[in-house]
């Protein structure tokens, strides 16, 4: 069995779904501090299977103890934690608290309970802003410019720490670019609480009409329009690589960083014009300054995922708009 933290969240509902399509038992832990109850019936919607579940927080010491007592667990996917960039500025102490205070009690657990196989959701943000592109596996980490994407990087350096210590944990540290779109069957997909910081959700806001328009963060940027350029990853895609990293984490020892990208990057301007003619709506938009932060460009290497994982993104940026909008267009009009 393969405990999931955060598993009714974004990225972990479509992972969830892709093990239990491949024969796998997820076991899922979530606090539904940014989930909701019903992605359990949507899941179960999908596969015609429901996961095993417990509401509770992962810092929560008795009740990790309890679920990794009554339950026969063999490796752990960690996706709980907050990961709002700007948020993380504002409230640093409840970022440090949930995300690093969480992951300690996550493998405290499993140190006593003898389980030493951990994927985690780490994140692009753990790279120096000043690295070249693309970016691999070796490129300097640190530096970073929020407390978020310093849980990444001091949790990414924790797991190492341990795999250190005794050979025999293994932990699997995947890098996520841009993830964006949603399960084809528009039961699963993203929508943030608030006014998004991200462009896809943002985008889905304008085009909802629930938002005037989006602000480009910038025209002046040295790409091939100027406006900024990423890595935007189907979320179904990145599913798949967990899986992929399951096989990994048995067969291996030690950290093991992974970039999960497309190697392919995406402008603003790409970006938005795509989804205005796969959707055939209109976006308004404005050419706004540039964020304070913002890289000109970030995108992955993946050539190490394709040789340690045999995985490669397989979905384009037209069906990321597509299922993006599918998922908005079938679920807000009624929330
Ligand atoms: P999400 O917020 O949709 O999912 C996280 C889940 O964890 C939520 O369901 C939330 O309720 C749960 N959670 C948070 N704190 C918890 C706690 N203390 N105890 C129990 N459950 C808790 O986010 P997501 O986009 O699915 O991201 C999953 C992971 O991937 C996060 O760790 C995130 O930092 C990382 N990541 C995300 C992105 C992205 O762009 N979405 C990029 C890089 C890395
Ligand atoms: C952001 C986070 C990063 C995190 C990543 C997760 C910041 C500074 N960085 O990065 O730490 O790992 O999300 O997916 O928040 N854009 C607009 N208008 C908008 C929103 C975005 O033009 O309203 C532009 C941005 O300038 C950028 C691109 O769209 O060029 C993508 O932005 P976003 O989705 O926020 O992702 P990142 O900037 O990569």
């Amino acid at each position: 069995m393969i405990l999931v933290t955060g598993g009714t969240g974004y990225i972990g509902s479509h992972t969830v779904v892709s093990m239990i399509e491949q024969g796998y038992e997820p076991l899922i832990v979530d606090n539904f501090v940014n989930s909701k109850p019903e992605v359990l019936d949507r899941i179960e919607m999908i596969t015609g299977k429901r996961p095993l579940f417990y509401e509770a927080d992962i810092r929560d010491e008795e009740k990790m103890e309890q679920i990794f007592t009554e339950h026969e667990i063999e490796a752990v996917i960690h996706f709980a934690g907050l990961k709002a960039v700007g948020e993380s500025v504002s409230i640093p102490l409840e970022y440090y608290d949930n995300n690093i205070n969480g992951t300690l009690v996550l493998l405290e657990t499993m140190k006593r309970h003898n389980v030493k196989k951990i994927i985690f959701s780490s994140s692009a943000t753990v790279y120096d802003r000043f690295n070249t592109m693309p970016l691999t596996e070796e490129s300097k980490t640190g530096n970073c410019t929020n407390p978020y994407g310093w849980t990444k990087f001091m949790i990414e350096e924790i797991i190492m720490d341990i795999c250190n210590a005794d050979s025999s944990w293994c932990g699997v540290l995947l890098r996520y670019f841009n993830p964006i779109g949603a399960h084809e069957s528009g039961l699963l997909g993203e929508d943030p609480q608030g006014i998004p910081n991200n462009l896809m959700p943002y985008i889905c806001r304008v085009a909802e009409g629930r938002l005037e328009k989006l602000s480009v963060y910038g025209d002046d940027y040295p790409t091939h329009d100027g406006t900024g350029v990423r890595d935007y990853i189907h979320v179904v895609d990145l599913a798949e690589g967990h899986i992929k990293a399951i096989d990994l984490v048995f067969r291996s020892n030690g950290a093991i960083p992974v970039n999960l990208g497309t190697g392919t990057g995406y402008s603003v301007m790409d970006v938005l014009n795509t989804f205005m003619e796969v959707n055939g709506i209109d976006v308004p938009y404005v050419i706004a300054g540039r964020r304070a932060g913002d890289i000109a460009e970030c995108y992955a290497d993946p050539s190490r995922a394709e040789e340690l994982l045999g995985w490669k993104a397989e979905f384009d940026l037209k069906k990321m708009c597509r299922d993006s909008w599918n998922f908005i267009a079938k679920n807000i009009k009624q929330s």
